[in-house]
């Protein structure tokens, strides 16, 4: 062959390579309204910035007649490119070419982009659409799986992770993506769960269907096993890259900082009037946060799931910061098991990223019940105390109404390392809220009052006095225990001073092999 001939070669393998399992399969993905592999990447990528590697890899497997069914590429599309201008390291299952199922050589590509990204400090992106483990390749594939876990692990805390899953992922194959950061499912194509509705029917005689059993609607809003839902494909991908402009590439980088137009020292008159007089009445959290954050942005992470919590990413003058707050709207945002958790994960992510944390408060306690005792709640909250007492990154903290007993412990008090805490005037922190206080210190005194009228005057009485001594700031602030009461309209000027008091802080714990978080 000469010259012209082995570059003509070359192109023909790399059209080949493109095609995948071939024109009739990529109809297929299609007509089931979904990208393939090569589609997904480049949608995903700065234009023109995707590099691949390894088009040339085949399986090896010589079983059931795959010896002359070998396909470029070998089902999954790895390489690097860029996403506003900064390095990624993605793969892409290729349902194509058998089902997308993993091979031995499919997971040492993934690998490989693994090793590579955590070398360089860049984040890795993992698009799912596959049948789980290449059943011809038997053990070699199960190995192959188990390589790839590790490195996800390996890779924990280092760099970004995240899953997008946009097809079939099941078996132990959805513990790749569990290992990740973040989980993006899109509605209309995609389901995760260890073992199928069939498998489910046979062994338990459940009847359910596939979406019920590990649909998107089902993982991010019961299991909290998808941290966000998306509508379709794009609008997954275009989501990803905005939430990698709120991570650094590894964990010994800063956060993107970005120009901020909007006025650091905005006040918002309305602040004052958003927390209603009566203790008992909710009101949305979210508009609190919209209220203060740069430009009235925020990318909410889990928002159909455990909503009495609210956690997501926001910028205060273009400094990325994640925020955690109580959602009074719903459940009056009392503290129970799936929010502990979700916050937990949430602050423990920001923390290994060095992104600061914002807390809201306004938490009435912990959910009170058989069901919640005989769930764990006292190992899952312990989680939450965990992650906010072991986070060093900057934690500003401002409780806006309710904050009591553990729940106030637990909310980045300042007793758990909160580096800046304030209040509003509205604050009440307190052991328990006047109405159980009163029913505890005052209780058989109550009952010894016959007429009804002059017990509820009796119990008003008492409790107003409560509310007066206790469930105020002013008395956590005597003690220290808050560092201002500061006017509700100027809170976005005072957590972004207090961030930038922050910026350089450093708070190094012991040293040690690592803790023992209450799993
Ligand atoms: C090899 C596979 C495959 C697999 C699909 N294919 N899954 N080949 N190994 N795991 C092939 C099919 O034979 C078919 O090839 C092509 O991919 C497309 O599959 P279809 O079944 O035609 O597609 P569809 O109707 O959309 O159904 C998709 C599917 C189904 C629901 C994923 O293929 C399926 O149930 N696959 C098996 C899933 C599974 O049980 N995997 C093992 C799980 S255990 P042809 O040539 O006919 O087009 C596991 C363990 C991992 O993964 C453990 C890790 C620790």
């Amino acid at each position: 062959m000469n010259s012209q001939e082995r570059i003509k070669q070359l192109l023909d393998f790399r059209e080949k390579a493109r095609k995948g399992g071939g024109e009739k399969r990529i109809d297929d993905q299609h007509s089931k309204g979904k990208l393939t592999a090569r589609e997904r990447i480049t949608l995903l990528l700065d234009e023109g910035s995707f590099e691949e590697y390894d088009m040339f890899v085949t399986h090896r497997t010589e079983d059931f007649g795959l010896a002359d069914k070998k396909f470029l590429s070998d089902g999954v599309i790895t390489g690097h490119g860029t996403i506003d201008g900064r390095i990624v390291f993605v793969f892409a299952q290729d349902f194509t070419v058998f089902g997308g199922s993993l091979s031995e050589t499919f997971a040492q590509k993934i690998c490989k982009i693994m090793d590579k990204a955590m070398k360089v400090g860049a984040p890795v992106i993992g698009i799912n659409d596959s049948g789980g483990a290449r059943i011809q390749e038997g053990v070699r594939s199960l190995a192959g799986y188990a390589e790839i876990f590790e490195r996800n692990i390996l890779a924990s805390g280092l760099i970004p992770q995240i899953s997008a899953i946009f097809g079939p992922c099941a078996g132990g194959a959805v513990y790749s993506p569990a290992l990740t950061d973040f989980i993006i499912m899109s509605k209309k194509s995609s389901y995760m769960f260890v073992t199928g509705p069939k498998v489910a029917k046979a062994v338990t005689g459940e009847d359910i269907s596939i979406d019920d059993l590990g649909g998107a609607v089902v993982h991010s809003s019961r299991s909290g096993v998808a941290h966000f839902t998306v509508e379709d494909e794009e609008d997954g991908l275009i989501l990803i890259r905005k939430l990698l402009s709120y991570m650094p590439q590894n964990n010994l980088e800063e956060p993107p900082q970005t120009e901020c137009d909007d006025p650091i020292d905005r006040v918002d008159d309305e602040l004052n009037e958003l927390v209603p007089d009566s203790a008992n009445q909710p009101y949305d959290m979210k508009e609190v946060i919209c209220r203060v954050v740069d430009y009235g942005e925020f990318l909410e992470v889990h928002a159909s799931y455990a909503k009495n919590i609210v956690v997501g990413f926001a910028k205060f003058d273009g400094m990325p910061t994640g925020i955690i707050a109580n959602q009074p709207n719903f459940l009056a945002g009392v503290l129970d098991i799936e929010a502990s958790r979700k916050a937990a994960r949430f602050i423990r992510f920001c923390d290994a990223f060095n992104i600061p944390l914002v807390t809201l408060v306004d938490v009435p306690g912990f959910l009170p019940g058989s069901t919640q005792e005989y769930g764990g709640i006292i190992i899952h909250g312990a989680k939450l105390m965990f992650a906010y007492g072991e986070a060093t990154v900057p934690k500003v903290t401002v409780t806006l109404r309710k904050s009591y007993g553990g729940a106030h412990c637990v909310m980045s008090s300042k007793q758990l390392r909160g580096d800046i805490n304030y209040a509003w005037p509205t604050a009440e922190i307190a052991v328990m809220g006047p109405q159980g206080a009163i029913e505890v210190l005052e209780g058989k005194n109550i009952s010894e009052i016959e007429d009804p009228k002059a017990r509820k005057e009796y119990v008003s009485k008492k409790e107003e006095e409560y509310r007066t001594k206790f469930a105020n700031p002013y008395e956590a602030a005597r003690y220290g225990y808050l560092d201002d009461v500061i006017e509700p309209r100027n809170t976005r000027f005072r957590i972004i001073r207090a961030l930038r008091s922050l910026a350089t802080k450093k708070d190094p714990g012991p040293l040690k092999k690592h803790s023992n978080i209450p799993l």
